[in-house]
Parts: structure tokens; sequence; C-alpha cells
């Protein structure tokens, strides 16, 4: 990746793991034009990025992201040229949508506290989210007399049930990370002590897999789950072939013939 100062986020690369940190902690890391136009930016280049196999999304300081910036993404916003107006929304709408989706490595979102809004679509775009037992969820849209736009609505209805996501999106009635959980927006709601430790735990088991299988895994769920049962039967045997092609045949399987793991136990041992 290619050396770069951001201002609205932080990059760290360490051991196969980059994690990206929302850098706007005086703002909540609320979301500026900056932050989109810069998470474009790095998405971009990390999927190109042979050394980066996992990547971890954050927020700096006590807030996970507060959403939209309601000044800068919104109030400033509206007196952009037309053209301005189009290239931050695009830009907003692809990192935190398909650009997670259709990146080769896993993404984990570690929510470390505040999530409103915009920011549920990090958590949604992201293949799986650990959040802190403290953090505190809303779609507060309702409460400044808007709805839930762009993407959440959309986002949202894909991924919970009416009875939860509805009842949120008009009541703006926070949660928590455990009730988070129960709806099934995240994965998992941890200690907050333990929350770097338990993402790290999973960051770890997945720089053990076989990245080209992790990329598999990816397109097999989300091309199955925007397709009819046939067309994803059809693309999940096209990509079967082609992990076997660029595998050169099926080494895990051979290893596991040879005696020299256990498959239900961890991963085998593949070529970097
Ligand atoms: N947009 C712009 N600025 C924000 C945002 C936001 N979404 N959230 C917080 N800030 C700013 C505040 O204006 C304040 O700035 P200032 O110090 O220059 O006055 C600073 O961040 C700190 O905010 P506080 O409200 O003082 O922080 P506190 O920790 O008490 O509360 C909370 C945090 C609950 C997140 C509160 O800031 C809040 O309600 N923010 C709005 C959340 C929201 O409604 N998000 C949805 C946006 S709409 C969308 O995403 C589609």
């Amino acid at each position: 990746m290619n050396e770069r100062k951001y201002e609205a986020i932080l990059v760290k690369q360490e051991d196969g793991l980059t994690t990206i940190a929302l850098n706007r902690p005086e703002k909540r890391n609320a979301m500026s034009p900056q932050l989109h136009r810069e998470m474009y930016q790095v998405l971009g280049e990390l999927r190109y990025d042979k050394d980066t196999r996992v990547i971890v999304i954050t927020g700096a300081g006590e807030s996970f992201c507060a959403g939209q910036d309601l000044k800068q993404y919104f109030l400033e916003m509206d007196s952009q040229p037309e053209s301005v107006r189009d290239e931050v929304r695009r830009m907003a709408r692809l990192w935190r949508n398909e650009m997670i989706r259709t990146l080769p490595q896993p993404v984990i979102a570690m929510v470390n506290g505040w999530c409103f809004g915009g920011g549920f679509t990090i958590v949604t775009a992201c293949d799986i989210a650990i959040a802190a037992e403290d953090a505190v969820f809303g779609l507060s849209e309702i409460n400044f007399g808007h709805f839930p736009g762009g993407e959440v609505t959309i986002v949202l209805t894909e991924q919970l049930q009416p009875k939860h996501g509805l009842f949120y999106a008009l009541t703006g009635k926070t949660f928590t990370a455990k009730e988070a959980e129960r709806i099934g927006l995240i994965t998992k709601a941890v200690p907050r002590e333990n929350l770097q430790e338990e993402t790290m735990e999973i960051a770890n088991n997945l720089l053990e897999k076989d990245p080209l299988a992790l990329k598999a895994v990816k397109e097999a769920w989300y091309y199955t789950f925007y397709s009819p049962p046939d067309v994803a039967y059809e693309i999940s045997t096209l990509i079967s072939q082609r992990v076997t092609q660029q595998h050169g045949g099926r080494p895990g399987i051979q290893q596991f013939a040879k005696k020299q793991y256990r498959p239900g136990l961890g991963a085998y041992k593949w070529e970097g």
C-alpha cells in the first residue's frame, strides 16, 4: 500500500492485519466528505495489497461512528454543486457497501462505542462485527425529522426482521450491543475489556486461512444472497473450479490424505 497521510482516518499495518480507525474523535467519528474520500481511497488500494490479509475497521477514542456528519455531509453539502454532491454520495455509498463486500480480504467491524445512523452501514457491510457490550446503537434520524436514508434502510431491510429494524427506525430508541447481537445486527457482544483481544483472536484465526479460500467464501456468500438459486449454484460451481485451478489441485485435501492435519480442528498449511 502507498504510504499516504490521511486526516480523517488512521491506518496501521502489521503482520497481515490492517486496522483502519475512523479518526475524528472530537466529532465522535461522524463521517465527513473527507472521511468518505479517504475510506474510498484506502479500501481501493487495500484490495490489491498482498500484505493485507485481514482488515479491522474501528473508531478512534470512545466512539465507533456517530453517523454522517450532520453539518458537513448535509448542511454544507446542500450548497455544493450537484457534481460534488454526487461524487461524495457515490464514494460514501460504495465504500460502505460493495467495496467492503467485494474485497478479497475478510473485514471485521470492531464497534468500540457510539454507533448511529449511517454508522450502521459500516457494521452491516463488514463480514463480521464484534462490539463492546456497552457500545450504544441508534437509528436517530427520526429524532431530527428525517428517516434512515441513503443506504441505511436498504441494508437494514436486508439484514433485520421488520419487528426489529422498523421498531428502532420508528422510535429512534438506543439499544445495547447485547440487543444488537440478539437481532442479528452484529456477530457478538463482548465485555469492553475483552474487545481488542476477542477481535484479534478472530483476526488471527482468519490470518491462518488460505486467502484464496477466504475470497471464495465471501464471493459465494454474497453472490448467493443476491441471486436466484440456480444462478447462485452456477456461480458457486465456477468459483469452486477457479479456486481448484488457482491451487493447481486440492492441496488442503492432499494434506489431509497424508494425515498432516485435521481439517475439523484447524486450517491446512497453505503456500503464500
Ligand atoms: N455530525 C456532526 N457532528 C457531530 C455528530 C454528527 N453526527 N455527532 C457528534 N458530533 C459533534 C458534536 O456536534 C460536537 O461537536 P462540537 O464539540 O464542535 O460542538 C462533538 O461531536 C461532540 O458531541 P457531543 O454531543 O458533545 O458528544 P456526546 O459524547 O455527549 O454525545 C452522541 C455523543 C450521542 C453521539 C451525540 O453527539 C449525538 O447525538 N450525535 C448525533 C448522532 C446522530 O444522530 N447520528 C445520525 C446522523 S444521520 C445519518 O448518519 C444518516
